[in-house]
């Protein structure tokens, strides 16, 4: 369509075009009521069928049984890293986290701020983050076991979840829910801010298990207990309708018009692995991900000088794509591919990728 460019932010990120022209369709009369779903009433029988909409589609695409609950909540994924310890780590047990990088340091750190016990069991730091940890050992006291399943900075992902025998996995999947079906039988907490894969920011997806609601204190505050959110369906207080809204839709997109979590995971590896052959066929770029641990869903990658990054980032706009400047903190490239991104996308950067190290190699 005229005027849009191929998108490669890490969040906010790319929304599936047809998402955005059915809101833009219905915005100024959302189902016959005359009025924008930012202006409805939360209470409604419209914004009713929203939520209740996207709660089932998040269930039947990650095949959740009755004793998952999902909630909507505010706060971003950085509210979970204090939320999680509150509700889910009594004083006296232990967590196990794995830290994978800066995402999962913050949550470590707000366990501790709580004077909590947290066993880092593995950590990547000693290479910068540039891999995911195997063979590691956990506690089998511990409460919980805390990953985070993609990480968005450095660009490694687990690619299968480690066995936690009894204890409970809790996982950060802000930056690859929905890109992939995996078995949620294992997790007793999975949160996600919408910002990469779900939807617009402003609400964050909280799927949690019924023995872990059992763990809540009573003596926390209303507003970050699970079950306060969880007893009233997301809508204890005004929820963040149009994020929730717009969640529904990619979910809907999601299940009905792609075809649901596999063909995603097809489309996912297809994609990621065009981009990890441009990089590796020439000496010009270098992933910064060891290989085994590269993530489907964010592609990180050097270029001989950070002049040329620079360079590479600034032409790449010019031709029409967005979003390709790594993280401030660790600089390089990245590519974020999301469930939105398309084929078509990841060929248009395949192709400049292959003219740039021709024009600079
Ligand atoms: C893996 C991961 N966790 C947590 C966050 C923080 O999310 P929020 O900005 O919603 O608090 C991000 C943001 O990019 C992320 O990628």
């Amino acid at each position: 369509m005229k005027g849009r460019i191929h998108n490669f932010n890490a969040g906010p990120a790319a929304l599936p075009l047809p998402v955005l022209e059915e809101i833009q369709a219905e915005f100024l009369d959302f189902k016959g009521s005359g009025m924008s779903i930012t202006e409805v009433s939360h209470r409604s029988k419209w914004f009713d069928d929203v939520i209740e909409n996207a709660v089932a589609r998040v269930r039947r695409l990650l095949d959740l049984d009755e004793r998952f609950h999902v909630v909507f909540l505010q706060g971003g994924a950085s509210m979970q890293f204090c939320m999680i310890p509150m509700n889910l780590l009594p004083e006296s047990q232990p967590a196990d986290y794995v830290n994978t990088g800066t995402w999962a340091t913050k949550a470590i750190k707000e366990v501790r701020i709580q004077g909590k016990k947290v066993n880092v069991v593995a950590s990547s730091e000693d290479q910068g983050f540039s891999y995911i940890p195997k063979h590691i050992s956990f506690n089998p006291n511990a409460a919980y076991v805390h990953i985070t399943s993609n990480n968005t900075i450095k660009g490694t992902q687990w690619e299968s979840f480690p066995d936690t025998a009894d204890v409970p996995l809790v996982s950060d999947m802000s930056s690859d829910i929905m890109s992939r079906p995996f078995d949620p039988s294992p997790f007793g907490l999975i949160y996600a801010g919408a910002q990469k894969n779900l939807g617009p920011a402003g609400a964050t997806l909280v799927i949690i298990r019924q023995d872990m609601l059992e763990r809540v204190p009573q003596d926390l505050p209303t507003m970050l207990k699970y079950t306060t959110f969880v007893e009233k369906n997301s809508m204890f207080n005004t929820p963040p309708c149009f994020a929730v809204y717009t969640i529904q839709l990619v979910l809907k997109w999601l299940e009905e018009t792609f075809g649901g979590l596999e063909k995603m995971e097809t489309l996912n590896r297809q994609k990621a692995d065009l981009l990890y052959q441009a990089i590796d066929k020439t000496g010009f770029y270098t992933g910064a991900a060891e290989k085994e641990s590269r993530s489907l869903m964010n592609v990180t990658f050097r270029l001989p000088r950070e002049e040329l990054e620079k360079q590479f980032v600034e032409q790449a706009l010019e031709n029409g794509m967005a979003g390709l400047k790594g993280h401030r903190s660790v600089g390089g490239c990245r590519a974020s591919i999301y469930n939105s991104t398309s084929l078509e996308a990841v060929r248009a950067l395949v192709d400049f990728m292959e003219e740039f190290a021709r024009k600079h190699g």
